[in-house]
């Protein structure tokens, strides 16, 4: 068979030992030959690839991001897109593709599978807001900065007796403010689920003050004060139609000094959270999601996506993936406020 790869959306760590692994086994087990198309959708829409071979994934597992790119082009959002991708994947002489990507590269890939073009999926957000997995390869990456981070931190507001606010990317979902602000002891953590109080943050910062800790909060990029709105940093869509978010750590810190008179700083985490090694957890996923869907393709399970359930690597409908998104249930909340101080 001839498979073509892609990589799509925010790029991820864990990328490329998927790749790897689909490639390797590929090769060695049915010798598959592979076509790597650059920068996400982008790729098959303009017509531009690599050929992909055993030798150009030797030693790339533990390197972060793609070396295959990657874009938000989105087919659907130009004219006579998906027959573009379709027509050029065919002359390029195509069994199918394997496409690496979150909700949106996922959605594409869908409609392509529904066009007539075979797909298998591989979830990736460093987000984990995928509703058809357990946990999404570079989750566990960005959750493990999150934590160094915040224990940096630490030591540096308690010494200045400052509030710190640290930003962290999670646009509609929380998972990474929840899991990096608990394994770092984060005395509030604020997600997109819960709109959240100015004058009960102002309230619980007196409050850890009081009792001799410098505060030190978690927000999630999405977090939404109760009247108010997401805050963004550009005007504007990408292709998908998303904002792009930042500045609430600002905001919160700004509004904290002037509400508490006590100093009160920012820290936006952003990209370093994506950049990067992988973490153990996150190459072992990565590469059994890689092993799985080429396996998935070979069997022309097309339509279907890669996913973690419990300990295993099992398929599911690419539909599960766009559907719905995974988002942080309110007794996770509830879990992480028993580490707060009183
Ligand atoms: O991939 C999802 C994500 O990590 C979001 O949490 C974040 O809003 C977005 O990527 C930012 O991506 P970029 O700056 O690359 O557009």
């Amino acid at each position: 068979m001839r498979i073509g790869v892609l990589t799509g959306g925010g790029d991820c760590p864990g990328l490329n030992a998927v790749i790897r692994a689909v490639v390797l086994r590929g090769s060695r087990e049915w010798g598959h030959e592979f076509t790597g198309y650059i920068d996400g959708w982008k790729g098959p829409l303009e017509n531009q690839s690599i050929g992909l071979g055993v030798e150009d994934v030797r030693g790339i597992l533990a390197q972060g991001g793609t070396i295959l790119g990657s874009s938000r082009t989105n087919p659907e959002a130009v004219g006579g897109g998906i027959e573009t991708v379709i027509e050029n994947v065919r002359s390029d002489g195509l069994d199918g593709l394997i496409a690496i990507g979150g909700d949106d590269t996922l959605g594409v890939a869908r409609v392509l599978t529904d066009s007539g073009l075979g797909v298998v999926g591989v979830p990736k957000t460093i987000d984990n807001d995928l509703n058809a997995t357990d946990y999404t390869f570079g989750f566990d990456t960005a959750v493990n900065i999150v934590m160094e981070s915040l224990d940096r931190l630490r030591t540096t507001g308690t010494s200045h007796h400052r509030a710190l606010v640290v930003e962290v990317m999670g646009r509609h979902a929380g998972w990474i403010a929840l899991h990096g602000g608990m394994a770092g002891g984060a005395d509030l953590i604020l997600v997109p689920e819960e709109e959240f109080d100015l004058a009960e943050i102002c309230t619980h910062v007196e409050a850890c003050f009081e009792a001799g800790v410098a505060p030190l909060i978690v927000a999630s990029e999405g977090a939404v004060p109760k009247e108010g709105s997401e805050v963004t940093s550009a005007a504007g869509t990408d292709a998908f139609g998303h904002v792009r978010l930042g500045g609430i750590a600002g905001w919160l810190a700004d509004r904290i000094e002037e509400k508490t008179g006590r100093e009160a700083r920012s820290v936006v985490l952003g990209h370093l959270q994506r950049g990067g090694t992988p973490t153990a957890f996150d190459r072992v996923l990565a590469t059994r999601l890689g092993y799985k869907a080429i396996e998935a393709a070979s069997e022309g399970h097309w339509g279907k996506m890669t996913t973690l359930r419990g300990t295993s690597i099992e398929l599911a409908p690419l539909a599960d993936a766009v559907d719905e998104s995974k988002i942080v249930p309110a007794q996770r909340m509830v879990e992480a406020r028993y580490g707060y101080p009183d």
